[in-house]
Order: C-alpha cells, then structure tokens, then sequence
C-alpha cells in the first residue's frame, strides 16, 4: 500500500488515482492522522502531499511524533511533494525560506544528478512541470542531495537514498509536468520496489467475500436504486455477492427524465437481472410539492417522502419474509469518505449548507440498518471499470450524474405549475438526444434543461405566442464541485434552439446557461 497524507493539496485525490492507475492500491488518510491510524496501513510508501500551508505557520499541519522514526525503523520510503518536501526538509533539519520569487504554473527544471529519482536521465536534461510554491527549500538536512532545479535556481527535486527520503517541489501528478507518470513509475517500481499488482478483478473478488461474510446464508439486504452509476454498480455487486436476498426498489416520484422509468428498469430487469421493485409515488410526491417554490423545501420535502416509501419498503419485506432486513447497500464513493486537511481559514468542516444534497439512498436514520459500501474505497472512473466487468452496460456507466430531486430542482418554483416538467421532459430530451448524435455526450460532465417559470412574448407561425423560457446548461468538471461551461459549435445550438421551437408546445425561448461554478452552482436550485 502507498499511504497518502493529506495536506490540504487540490492534487491529493489525484496523486492517489496516478499511483492506482500504475496499478499500486493508495489511500489517503488526514496529514495529522496519527501513528496508529498510519501504522495500520503498513505502507511501503508514505507520500506527503503538497497544500496550501506555510511551514512557518503557526497551525502549519504536520505528521505525528515519532513519524521520522517509524519510517526509518520499518524502511518506510517517504516522497514529500510540494509542501510535503519542506515539512520533510524542515523537520529534518534544514531551512525553508519565504520564496523571493513565488512560482506557479510550468517552468523548466533541470536534472543534476544521474540515477536516483529520475532514473539514469542525462545530467543538464530538461522538463516542463508544474510548481505551485510560494516557499522554497534553502539548505537541505544532512545526507540530502539536490537532483534537480528550477532554472530560477530553485531547488525542484531531492533525495536521501540511504534513508529513503525524496522529494518533488513540483506536481508530477499532473499533466502539465510533462513526464511526471513515467517519473512516478520509476519511482514506485524502480526506487521503492513496489510491484504493480493491484486490478479491478481483486477489487470484485474482495468485495463479493467480504459482503458474503457479513451478510452470511440468512440475511436480507436492501437496496434504493436511483438509475445513476453508483447504486447500480454496487446492487450489481451485491447481487452477485448473494443473488436474490438482495431486494432493490426505484421509486418513481413523478420527477424523472424523459421515460427515465421504462430505460432504467429495463436495464434492471433484462441486462442485470436485479430483483427490484419500481413503486410509483410520483402522485404522492406532487401532491406534497404543490404549491412550495423554496428550494431548499422541495429538497426536504423530497428526502423526507423517500425516507416514508423506504420506509413502506422495508415494512413489506419484513411482513413478507418474516424477519427484518439487516443490511442497505448504499454507492458511496471514497472522494466522500476521505478525511483531508481543510485548507487554512476553511474552518473545520463546510459549515455553511450551499444546498442540502439528497441522494437517493439517504439514510432512515432510525432504521438501524447495518451499511454495506462496497464501492467505498474507489473512484468514479475506478466504479465504471468495475462496472465493465459486472457487465453494466457501457452506454449506462457513462451516464451524466442526476440529482437526487430530480427534475424539481429544474423547474423553477413550483413543479406542479401547469406542464412545466412534461415541456421540460420534452426539452431536456431534444437536448440531450442532440448532443448524443453529435458526438460529444462522453465530453461533458452534464448536460441538461432548465424550465423558467417566466414568459416571454414570441412570434410562432405568424402568431403573437406568451410562452415559456427554458435554458440550457452543459458543463465540464472533474468532480462536480467546481465547473466550466461547455462551449458548444453555434451550428449545433442553432439546430437544437430551432428543433426546440419547433416540437415542444408552450416553448417560445431558450437561453444558455454560460456560468461556471463558482459563482453559480450546476443545477439552478
Ligand atoms: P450543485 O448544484 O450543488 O451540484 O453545484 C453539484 C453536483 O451534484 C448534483 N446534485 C445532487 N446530487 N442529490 C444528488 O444526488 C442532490 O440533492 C443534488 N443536488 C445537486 C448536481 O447534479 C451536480 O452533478
């Protein structure tokens, strides 16, 4: 295992996912974990993340006493990158200066040294990488060695190979440092020894034991499918794990996509072959939903009536199977289970609620279920191969996320309002149909429409029409928590604005939502 200790670096999660895709399993823990919570783990290679933290602040971040003895004791190698570098130089021994010239973005460095950390490269060769420091390292601690600098000067790149300590001023996680992968490489297998033996078929096997352990030959286990990738794939491998004790439900709440129901429990029941139970509520959750337009009260609204039909759902089982369900698969990821270091002045946790987020599978609370998280330790892009080979169709694990309120967080006001949703089912198709037949589904994160409880006057066959506005919205984003907006040909807008006009009665204008997030958020509410 490659053990990652968070500093608070926006690279963390993806320094974890470079060393997974070299086959190596890493985690990531808080850079202040403590020894046991490190020792646990036996890793072979400690990494220490960059972050946005000063070593000379006062409440700069650190790893625990008796960290630099343990590593040694046990032959630990340790790789500090960035901040990470200065902590290890620091306490080691050296000087971290205030940096006169503070770098960021791609500079050129320069090897000093053969062998080592860049393999048998040529002294005086170059690379573009990417720095982001403000500190630098000045005088390094005893049996330390520059490797590289920065043409400024810069110390870029150090190592202590008798005690295995190295480290990197830059990221060579990212991209832009040009050969950082095939640096990264020769360092995990070349330097550290580690063997690239980590696959998704493990992954699976793993799993399937350790759910057919807990689970045992007489539990049930349930589970809320929402049609989205994660719950999917973990009903699929719980499916697998313990066949037809899994009982799965998709509740329809009146606020799903285009013939969302029919496409999602047709993937269910032919390609997967998941016992679930489709529960139409959609008359109860719009009833319940008449007249609020406060989004944060539709959210509650909502979660709180998903809860009642999990609820019903468990009851019925139990009635039927004569003993209580103990255990609810749920699809959490693992960016939602790390614990990093927040950034300086972030305060501990995100206090303020931007939007309550309700997944499908939020948790009755008071249901005393035991969860079963299989996909807990993986990433987005890891669950989708992990997908592949349970057979989840490919075109379903390269679906666009969907929130869990579904389309009531994209009308506007009140959802019950005339046809808003079935107008914005209508839109949102041609919208997305459109994208799909142009090629470009799989380059955006998420695409969608949005009805505007407005109207405007427009001019439709010679008549003077007062109908609705819709806008359109696609972004790009590596996590949906900050995004970019799509730039779409014109050619392609023009066609889908007109197709829009044309088909969808009641629809006389259509806006494109060009914002990013920050300052807005992906979905209107
Ligand atoms: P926001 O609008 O917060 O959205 O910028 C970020 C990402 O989260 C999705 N989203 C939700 N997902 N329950 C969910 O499961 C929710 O309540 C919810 N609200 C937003 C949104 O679609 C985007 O991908």
């Amino acid at each position: 295992t490659v053990l990652i200790l968070d500093y608070g670096s926006q690279y963390t999660h993806l320094i974890t996912r470079r060393i997974r895709q070299l086959s190596v399993f890493s985690l990531v823990v808080s850079g202040t974990s403590s020894l046991a919570t490190i020792t646990q783990h036996n890793p072979r290679l400690i990494v220490l993340s960059g972050g946005p933290h000063s070593v000379h602040a006062l409440d700069a971040p650190s790893f625990p006493d008796g960290f630099l003895e343990y590593v040694e004791e046990n032959g630990v190698f340790v790789l500090g990158i960035c901040y990470g570098m200065q902590l290890l130089v620091q306490k080691l021994g050296g000087v971290v200066n205030v940096g006169e010239d503070q770098e960021y973005g791609k500079m050129e460095i320069v090897v000093e040294k053969e062998d080592g950390l860049f393999g048998m490269k040529e002294i005086g060769g170059s690379q573009t990488v990417w720095m982001s420091h403000g500190d630098e390292a000045v005088t390094l601690p005893d049996g330390f060695q520059v490797v590289a600098k920065s043409l400024q000067g810069t110390v870029a790149a150090i190592e202590n190979r008798e005690k295995r300590f190295y480290g990197l001023q830059y990221h060579p996680e990212v991209t832009h440092s040009i050969r950082g992968m095939e640096t990264l490489r020769h360092f995990l297998f070349d330097i550290c020894g580690l063997n690239p033996d980590w696959k998704m078929q493990d992954v699976l096997e793993e799993e399937m034991k350790i759910i057919k352990d807990m689970v045992g030959q007489d539990d049930h286990v349930i589970c809320a499918l929402s049609g989205g990738v994660d719950s999917t794939v973990a009903a699929t491998l719980v499916h697998n794990a313990i066949g037809d004790r899994l009982h799965c439900v998709f509740v329809d709440n009146g606020l799903l996509r285009y013939k969302e129901r029919d496409r999602v429990m047709s993937t269910f029941e032919s390609d997967l072959h998941l016992p679930v139970t489709c529960i139409d509520a959609s008359e109860q959750f719009l009833g319940k939903l008449k007249g609020v337009t406060d989004p944060e009260k539709k959210r509650k609204i909502i979660g709180k009536e998903f809860i009642c039909i999990f609820d019903g759902f468990a009851q019925e089982l139990e009635n039927k199977l004569g003993k209580r369900p103990q255990y609810l698969v749920q699809g959490t990821l693992y960016p939602d289970v790390i614990e990093s270091c927040p950034p300086p002045g972030s305060g501990k946790s995100h206090s303020h609620t931007i939007k309550s987020h309700h997944n499908v599978g939020g948790l009755p609370k008071d249901m005393k279920l035991k969860l079963i998280e299989p996909l807990k330790l993986l990433f987005k892009d890891e669950v989708r191969q992990l997908g592949g080979i349970l057979n989840v169709p490919t075109a379903f694990l390269k679906r666009h996320p969907f929130p869990g309120p579904g389309l009531a967080v994209r009308v506007l006001g009140d959802v019950t309002e005339g046809n808003a949703l079935e107008i914005l089912r209508q839109v949102d198709e041609i919208f997305i149909q459109a994208i799909k037949d142009e090629g470009i589904y799989d380059s955006i994160w998420q695409a969608f429409a949005v009805f505007l409880p407005i109207q405007t006057v427009g001019v439709q066959g010679d008549q003077r029409t007062h109908s609705h506005a819709v806008t359109l919205r696609a972004i790009t984003s590596q996590d949906g928590m900050t995004a970019d907006w799509y730039y779409f040909e014109h050619k392609f807008l023009d066609n889908v604005v007109r197709k829009i006009c044309n088909s969808v009665r009641g629809v006389n204008r259509v806006c494109l939502d060009i914002t990013s997030k920050p300052p807005a958020t992906v979905e209107w509410e």
